[in-house]
């Protein structure tokens, strides 16, 4: 980042990325969609880096694939899948290298067998690293989310272990994706689409909102770098009056 950084107090611990763009990038290079989604994880992996140079950011959580995404091609959604294979292993040695601990959250019950096992293994292989966390979101919505939370919560009180009283929103973010997380203080969509398409629909309640017309593949350390200087100088409120 340049020298002019903000101080670590007005830096973002935890960013949210919705990653858009990739088929439009792909078109104008007159290339694949595939290569769009190629080109979308080199640029993921440049802003991993990035942030992992930051201490105060310990969180970086990333859109990869939506509980919509499933309709699109056959062709589509198998070059995603793959790509997430292949960099479940790939990027291990670097994950490792500079200490990222990595995480995968949404739901698993329609991912294919050797998908979920290369995420536990990345998971695993990763939880010892002391540096900053790296959630992808796979099969996720943010209503899937809340509902999962729900169904859970419903689970402890028919085995008696709670009773409608005891539901707070406390209770209720214990069961939702991310909840060892604080929330996202930071939200980007790159792509120029103004809209959260269904991501961390509780999670982002007060996040600070950053939209990009960027589309991901050329997303760069300098684009980041604006965002994270709109945010230092944004008031967060929460809700409540700052005098
Ligand atoms: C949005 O672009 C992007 C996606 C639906 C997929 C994002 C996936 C990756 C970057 C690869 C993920 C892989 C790993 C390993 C995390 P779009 O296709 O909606 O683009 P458009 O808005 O131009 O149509």
């Amino acid at each position: 980042m340049n020298s002019d950084k903000p101080d670590a107090s007005l830096l973002p611990k935890h960013v949210a990325v919705i990653m858009d763009g990739n088929n439009r990038w792909a078109k104008r290079q007159q290339l694949s969609g595939a290569e769009g989604h190629k080109a979308g994880v080199t640029a993921l992996r440049e802003l991993v880096r990035y942030c992992s140079e930051f201490d105060a950011i310990n969180v970086l959580t990333a859109f990869a694939f939506s509980s919509e995404n499933w309709q699109r091609s056959d062709e589509e959604v198998n070059a995603i899948m793959g790509l997430m294979l292949q960099a479940l292993v790939n990027e291990l040695p670097e994950l490792n290298e500079n200490s990222v601990r990595m995480h995968i959250v949404g739901d698993r019950s329609r991912l294919s067998e050797s998908l979920i096992q290369r995420i536990e293994n990345a998971e695993s292989a990763t939880q010892q690293n002391d540096g900053m966390h790296l959630v992808i979101a796979i099969n996720y919505g943010g209503r899937w989310d809340i509902v999962n939370a729900a169904k859970r919560l419903l689970e402890e009180a028919q085995a008696g272990g709670l009773d409608s009283a005891d539901i707070t929103e406390d209770q209720l973010a214990t069961q939702l994706s991310l909840s060892e997380f604080p929330d996202p203080d930071l939200l980007i969509r790159t792509g120029g689409e103004h809209r959260i398409s269904n991501f961390l629909l509780w999670q982002a309640a007060y996040s600070e909102l950053y939209f990009s017309d960027t589309l991901w593949p050329d997303y760069d350390r300098a684009e980041f770098d604006r965002a994270l200087e709109s945010y230092s100088s944004r008031q967060r409120r929460f809700g409540g009056r700052v005098e």
